[in-house]
């Protein structure tokens, strides 16, 4: 039986998200610069992608750039803007024939011009996709994300538009960026690391965490459909007991 077989489709998580790691040490591996392993990078996200809509996934959050990976070495940073841009542009036509929706979470104003355009053009492109939304985690970290929130609502309380006492779960995370996306259910991290890095911390609350050695560059679809066989051998218990499931 295939991998894709194993796969219990009532079962598929919704939201799945990727910390992609590992491409730096896989370019050096080779005796290659860093933005070698990041090129090499660009076909596991297809992958990935088309792996995602074979099994059912709804939602797929990739982390493509953090607010801390603005202090890499600025040819590291323009080379992967460079790639960013010829990937958006490259990959619409396949995006609209899968049916993938584009969006993006992060402080994309800082994202050079050019970025931003081609991200708005794929968003505006792909607005009507249904099959799976694609969302690119691009200058993204969550510590501002959750401060910008709170900026929003103390705004909303000056407009008498929140009262205090108000805020619950529920509200809080209506101010987030993902607002409209429900919390991932499985995270997963290339490379051997074992840590967030600042990523999605308040929707991971209850995520099933699977880190694997595979550095990303060699991530292929197999990989992924085996981290979906994992995620669905895990008890899933929100704070209850076995026997209450
Ligand atoms: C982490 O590896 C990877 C990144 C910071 C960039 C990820 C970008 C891509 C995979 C390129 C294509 C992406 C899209 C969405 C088109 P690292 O550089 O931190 O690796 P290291 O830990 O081995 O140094």
């Amino acid at each position: 039986m295939s991998l894709a077989e194993q796969i219990d489709k009532s079962k598929v998580p919704e939201h799945v998200a990727i910390i992609m790691d590992g491409n730096g040490r896989w370019a050096k591996q080779r005796g290659n610069q860093r933005i070698f392993g990041h090129q090499n990078g660009v076909n596991p996200v297809r992958e990935v992608t088309e792996a995602a809509v074979e099994v059912g996934v709804k939602y797929l959050t990739l982390y493509a750039f953090s607010t801390e990976n603005w202090n890499r070495p600025q040819s590291e940073v323009d080379a992967l803007m460079e790639l960013l841009v010829n990937t958006i542009n490259g990959e619409v036509p396949a995006l609209l024939k899968n049916g993938i929706r584009l969006q993006t979470i992060g402080d994309t104003n800082s994202l050079p011009n050019k970025v931003q355009a081609k991200l708005q053009d794929g968003i505006k492109q792909t607005s009507k996709c249904k099959t799976l939304t694609l969302i690119l985690a691009l200058s993204y970290g969550s510590r501002f994300e959750i401060c910008e929130a709170v900026n929003k609502i103390l705004t909303d309380f000056k407009n008498k538009k929140v009262n205090e006492g108000e805020i619950t779960p529920a509200i809080f995370q209506s101010y987030l960026q993902t607002a409209n996306f429900p919390d991932p259910a499985l995270l997963i991290r290339t490379s051997g690391e074992e840590r967030l890095s600042n990523f999605l911390l308040w929707q991971l609350a209850y995520a099933e965490f699977l880190f694997t050695p595979v550095l990303w560059p060699d991530f292929t679809k197999e990989e992924f459909f085996k981290a979906i066989i994992n995620y669905q051998s895990r008890e899933r218990r929100f704070g209850k007991i076995s026997e209450q499931l």
